[in-house]
Parts: structure tokens; sequence; C-alpha cells
């Protein structure tokens, strides 16, 4: 199984973007986490972060035949980009959206996801367990279809 993790604008400062929202693990770090969780599973991922939405678009599109599933946290993406939510309609690979915060507690205009109707759940505010809850939530996904 191959999965993408997707993350989206200003994450590449985790660790010393404020750190009392997001905590202080690295980019880097979370991806070992990530990697390592879904390697014990016999699961092959694929991290990716851009702060330009046509280059996440990209890579989607790109890869949408060799990914069996996405994990993305499109960042403040989330809130505005219908081409991002088009990008993830447009392709037959199941995606789970993730936020380190959580959004529904947060300021008005974060709790409104314009990408999350595009995916089959959306985990927020259980910042790196989520990225784990997300594989696990795929591979359920994946054996059922
Ligand atoms: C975020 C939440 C977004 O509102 C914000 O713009 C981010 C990070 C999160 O992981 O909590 O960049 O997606």
């Amino acid at each position: 199984m191959h999965i993408l993790v997707i993350h989206g604008p200003n994450l590449n400062l985790l660790g010393e973007r404020e750190p009392e929202i997001y905590g202080d693990m690295t980019l880097e770090q979370l991806n070992l986490e990530i990697t390592q969780y879904a390697w014990k599973k016999g699961i092959q991922v694929e991290c990716f972060q851009s702060n330009h939405e046509g280059a996440i678009i990209d890579f989607i599109h790109e890869n949408r035949k060799s990914a069996d599933g996405i994990i993305i946290n499109p960042g403040a993406l989330t809130h505005y980009s219908y081409a991002l939510h088009d990008a993830l309609k447009s392709v037959d690979v199941p995606a789970v959206e993730v936020h380190l915060s959580d959004i529904h507690s947060r300021e008005d205009f974060r709790s409104i996801s314009v990408t999350a109707p595009a995916c089959i759940a959306q985990i927020s505010g259980k910042g790196k367990m989520g990225y784990l809850e997300a594989i696990a939530t795929l591979v359920r996904h994946l054996e059922v279809f």
C-alpha cells in the first residue's frame, strides 16, 4: 500500500511556528514518526510539503495512478481552496484531511473546510496522533472498498 502524506503552506515551519498551538515537533520528526508507524504496518508513505497551491495540485495529479490513499493537511488552503477540493475530487484516490490543532475551536474562519467534503474523513485537534489515525482510517476504507 502506498500513501501520500501532503503538508500545505507554513507546515515546513513546524517546531518554530506558534508552538503553543502546533507543538514543538518539526516536520522532519513528524514525517519520520508517520513513516515508521506506517512501515510497521507494511505501508509505504511518501511525504511532500509545499507552500504553493499549484505544486500540491500537481503532486496529487502526478501520483494519482500509483497512490492508494492520501493524507492531507492543507494548512490554510483548507478554508478557501476550491482548486484543491476539485483536485481531490478529480482523482480516484481516497483522502483523509488532518489538522494538528482543533480547527473547530479556534477563529470562526478555521471551522470552515472547503476541502473536507472531498475527503472520506476529517481528523482535527489530535496533533501527530491524527496522522496515525488517518492511516488506520485509510486502511479500513481500502479494505472495505
Ligand atoms: C492547520 C490549521 C489551519 O487553520 C492552519 O491554517 C494551518 C494548520 C492545523 O494543522 O491545525 O496552517 O491545518
